[in-house]
C-alpha cells in the first residue's frame, strides 16, 4: 500500500530556509572526527551522500561546545575557533549537494568520562547519570553554569561562521541539559534547581544566549525530551511546560524523543514494535507538545516505513518525521520514498550495532546480514 501524494514531500519552510521535504535525519553522533573534534573529509563524504540521498534536514552529529562537555569518541567539536575551514568544507559538501545542514549543539555533563572530557565530569549535582558511565560527575559551580551558557553561544556563532543553516540545542538523551531539566539529576537548591522554573532556566539562558549570538533570523531548534521514563525523572507535563516556554521565546522547531540510557526499555535508541502504526514510539509525546505550542513539531523515534511517515504529517500529528538509524542503513531512503512507484520500508531492525561502529570510528550499518 503506498500513500503518495503526501504532504510529506512539498518544500517548506523553518523560518526563511528552504526545505525539500519533511524528512529530517536526527542528529547523529558518527564518530568520525579527529581527538580533538576537528572534522574530516570521510565526515563531508557522509553528510554529501546524505543531502544526495533526498533528506531535506540534515542534523549533525553531537557537536561538544566545551571540551569538558565531549560526549564520546569521534565526536564533533565546536569548542574551538580554528575549525572553521573544516567545518565550512562539510556546509559545502551539503550545500553543493542540494542539501541543508543543522549543528547539534550539546554538553555532555555527567554522561561521559574523564578519559572523554579531561577530568571528572561535570554536572548539575554530583548524581551518576547511568549504570554504564558510573563516575560521579562534581556539581557546577554558579561561574560555570555562566562559562556553558557562552560556550553555547560561542559554539552557534562557530557553527554560522562554518556555513550551517541552523543550529538545534541538544535537551534530551540524559545530557546536560536533560540533566539540569530532570529532578532525578537536578538536586540544586540555587536559582537553577528546585521548581520547574529553576530547573529550565539553563535551557532557556542558553536559549536566550544562543537567540543574542546569532540574530532573529536564524533558525534555532531544540531536541527536547517528552518525558525521561525514570522514577523521579522529568514528567510529561512539566516537558510540555518547558516545550511552552521555548515557544514564546521564538524557538523555529521543537524535535520530540524522550527517555535516556537509563530508562531501561524506553531508551531513546529503543525497538520499534512490529506493527507499522504503532512504531512511531515517540507519537504521542510529540502530538501533545504540537497541541501546546504553534511552532513547528518534528517526532523522533522507530519510524521505519513511508505509511506512517506520510500519516503523521497529512494527519497533523507532527509538521516533521525525523530518522536517525534507517538513513544509516540507507542513506538514500528519501529519494527511495519519494521515487519509487512502490516503495517497501525501511529494513533497519533497529539492533544498535551501527553504535558500535561508531565507537570504531565509522558509523555504518552492521545489521548481521548487511552486504
Ligand atoms: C549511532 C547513533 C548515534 C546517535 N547520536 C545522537 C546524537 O548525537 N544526538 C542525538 O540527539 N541523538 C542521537 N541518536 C539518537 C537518534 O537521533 C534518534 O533519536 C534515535 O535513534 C531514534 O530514532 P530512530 O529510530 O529513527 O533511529 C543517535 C542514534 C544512533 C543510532
Amino acid at each position: 500500500m503506498q500513500t503518495k501524494p503526501s504532504l510529506l514531500f512539498e518544500p517548506t519552510r523553518i523560518q526563511g530556509l528552504k526545505l525539500n521535504n519533511r524528512l529530517v535525519r536526527s542528529a547523529t553522533w558518527e564518530g568520525m572526527c579527529a581527538e580533538d573534534g576537528r572534522p574530516t573529509p570521510a565526515l563531508g563524504e557522509l553528510y554529501r551522500t546524505l543531502a544526495e540521498g533526498g533528506v531535506g534536514l540534515i542534523v549533525s552529529g553531537f557537536a561538544f561546545v566545551a571540551a569538558e562537555g565531549r560526549p564520546l569518541p569521534g565526536a564533533l567539536g565546536l569548542h574551538r575557533d580554528d575549525f572553521t575551514s573544516e567545518l565550512r568544507a562539510l556546509t559545502t559538501a551539503v550545500h553543493r549537494a542540494g542539501g541543508v545542514l543543522c549543528a547539534q549543539l550539546g554538553h555532555a555533563g555527567g554522561q561521559t568520562r574523564a578519559n572523554l572530557c579531561g577530568g571528572t565530569p561535570l554536572a548539575p549535582s554530583a548524581v551518576a547519570a547511568a549504570q554504564y558511565q558510573p563516575e560521579t560527575p562534581r556539581e557546577m559551580s554558579g561561574a560555570e553554569i555562566q562559562r556553558t551558557i557562552s560556550a553555547f553561544a560561542d559554539a552557534a556563532r562557530r557553527a554560522r561562521e562554518g556555513g550551517f543553516d541552523a543550529v538545534q540545542l541538544h535537551a534530551a538523551h540524559g545530557y546536560l541539559i536533560n540533566q539540569f531539566l530532570s529532578p532525578h539529576t537536578n538536586r540544586r537548591d540555587d536559582d537553577y534547581g528546585g521548581s520547574l522554573e529553576n530547573r529550565s532556566r539553563f535551557l532557556l539562558d542558553i536559549y536566550r544566549a544562543v537567540r543574542a549570538a546569532l540574530g532573529d533570523d536564524y533558525p534555532i531548534l531544540v531536541k527536547l525530551t517528552g518525558a525521561d521514563h525514570l522514577p523521579e525523572g522529568l514528567s510529561e507535563q512539566d516537558a510540555l511546560r518547558i516545550a511552552q516556554a521555548l515557544d514564546a521565546l521564538g524557538v523555529d522547531a521543537i524535535e520530540v524523543s524522550s527517555g535516556t540510557p537509563a530508562s531501561g526499555e524506553q531508551t531513546p535508541l529503543r525497538r520499534p514494535p512490529d506493527e507499522a502504526d504503532k512504531q512511531a514510539y515517540n507519537l504521542a509525546l510529540a502530538r501533545a507538545v504540537k497541541a501546546a505550542v504553534g511552532c513547528p513539531v518534528m517526532v523522533v523515534g522507530g519510524i521505519r516505513c513511508l505509511e506512517s511517515a506520510a500519516a503523521i504529517i497529512d494527519e497533523r500529528q507532527a509538521d516533521y518525521v525525523s530518522l536517525s538509524r534507517p538513513l544509516i542503513r540507507e542513506p538514500g531512503l528519501v529519494r527511495r520514498w519519494r521515487d519509487d512507484a512502490q516503495p517497501f520500508a525501511s529494513d533497519c531492525t533497529s539492533c544498535n550495532r551501527c553504535f558500535k561502529a561508531a565507537l570504531k570510528g565509522r558509523l555504518e550499518c552492521l545489521k548481521v546480514d548487511a552486504s
